[in-house]
């Protein structure tokens, strides 16, 4: 590689890179991606491994501070979280300004904007304490305002966080549970969301990653990062697509169209159709967590007891385009898209929750990177330049 900083100022030259294939940001220590080999590793951990034995919050601490924590440290960090749970009266109340059809998505970026608000004594980007108490808060208070999003998606009340429960089941209960009955936990399906939030964790510099490293670079607060990373992710070229995947699974099912048939319209252009959930910037083999997923979903449904039609044909459409020369030449994969909304389906949650699920997942990623970025003596604003291609010069015209 080539460090090009200051290529620009020597030369006058600019390199042109649409959607920075080429160009790296910045310096990381926190993921290691190979795409060719299908690898993954969390600080140096595979990710197969990180998925068969850790939870959620060792991974987050993992991320952030770069080793494993101790248990002390792992209690410790678990015990500010659970503390840190409840969301200020006013904010709940700022869910009802919003319409009740609203995108969780739209909802979750606003809220997290809104703590900017709600939270001012820990907005510093230098303050370590302040960064630490503003890693805490979003830890704890994201799954709440992802649960409130959905409640008010489908016109129930909002239950205050449980503090005695795990991360994971906190959140299920916030979402499943009721005023009118208490919630029991199922454990299957409890490990079974540990597991798809562990592999989401992070995935270095992806559109949303960036996007917060980029907001970061200002020197915006954490929240403000973060919110904008949540927005990026949005898209179903990002984390959209797990919605999309299922919208065009249950397309396929509600039409009658063969796979065939669907995969023939993918690969006409002019069609405009893409095979959601497959192909990706970096993997060109296979990408290791849609692996890993594809073994949960089987297992997940059996084990809740559900058969979805939806899964067999998503089993199909990979069968029928991995043979297919088109897909063959490009490369093209399943990513950790496509499996994922066929299980969350399964656990119950509307499928425009499903890109929430995965901001819940990836924010440990975004705090890690926002944090490795601001300590890092080499950051700089970010600021790409451009390829100016409009008029030279011209006179503005007389007498208008
Ligand atoms: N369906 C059909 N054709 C595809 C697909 C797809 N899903 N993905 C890529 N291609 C084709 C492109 O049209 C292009 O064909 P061409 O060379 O004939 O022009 C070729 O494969 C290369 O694709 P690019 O778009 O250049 O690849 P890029 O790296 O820019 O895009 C992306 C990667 C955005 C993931 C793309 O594969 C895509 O749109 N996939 C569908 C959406 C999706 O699943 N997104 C989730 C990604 S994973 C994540 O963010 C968590």
């Amino acid at each position: 590689s080539i460090d090009l900083s200051s290529l620009t100022r020597q030369t006058g030259l600019t390199s042109l890179d649409y959607g920075f294939v080429n160009t790296a940001a910045t310096r990381s220590a926190i993921t290691y991606i190979d795409g060719d080999a299908g690898i993954l590793r969390y600080r140096g951990y595979p990710i197969e491994q990180v998925a068969e034995n850790s939870t959620f919050l060792e991974v987050a601490w993992l991320l952030i501070h770069g080793e494993l924590p101790t248990p002390a440290e792992l209690a410790d960090f678990d015990d500010r979280i659970r503390r840190h749970t409840l969301l200020h009266e006013d904010l709940r109340s700022f869910f009802s300004a919003l319409p009740h059809d609203a995108h969780p998505m739209s909802v979750l970026s606003s809220a997290v904007s809104a703590l900017s608000t709600f939270y001012q004594d820990s907005l510093s980007v230098s303050d370590p304490e302040q960064v630490e108490l503003s890693t805490v808060r979003l830890l704890a208070k994201l799954p709440v305002i992802a649960a409130y999003a959905h409640k008010k998606s489908i016109g129930q009340a909002f239950l205050y966080p449980d503090n005695s429960l795990s991360f994971v089941d906190n959140f299920l209960r916030l979402n499943f549970g009721t005023l009118a009955e208490p919630y029991e936990v199922n454990p299957v399906l409890s490990r079974a969301l540990e597991r798809l939030l562990i592999l989401h964790e992070d995935h270095e510099q992806n559109a949303s990653t960036s996007t917060v490293r980029l907001v970061g670079s200002t020197q915006a607060n954490l929240f403000a990062s973060v919110s904008a990373g949540i927005n990026a992710l949005y898209g179903p070229l990002h984390g959209g697509a797990n919605e999309a995947v299922l919208q065009m699974l249950a397309n396929i099912r509600d039409s009658g169209e063969s796979v065939q048939k669907f995969v023939e319209r993918v690969k006409n252009k002019e069609s405009g159709v893409k095979l959601m959930g497959f192909g990706h910037r970096v993997y060109k083999n296979f990408d290791p967590r849609a692996k890993l997923v594809k073994q949960s979903a089987d297992e997940v449904l059996a084990a809740l007891g559900v058969h979805d039609p939806l899964l067999d044909i998503a089993k199909e459409l990979e069968e029928v385009a991995l043979a297919d020369q088109y897909f063959v030449d490009r490369r093209l994969y399943p990513n950790v898209d496509f499996y994922t909304g066929v299980i969350y389906k399964a656990m119950g949650f509307p499928t425009r929750m499903f890109t929430v699920l995965f901001a819940i997942g990836r924010l440990p990623g975004w705090i890690a990177h926002w944090r490795e970025m601001t300590q890092d003596p080499s950051t700089k604003i970010g600021r790409p330049q451009q390829l100016y291609v409009g008029d030279v010069e011209r006179n503005w015209p007389t007498g208008r």
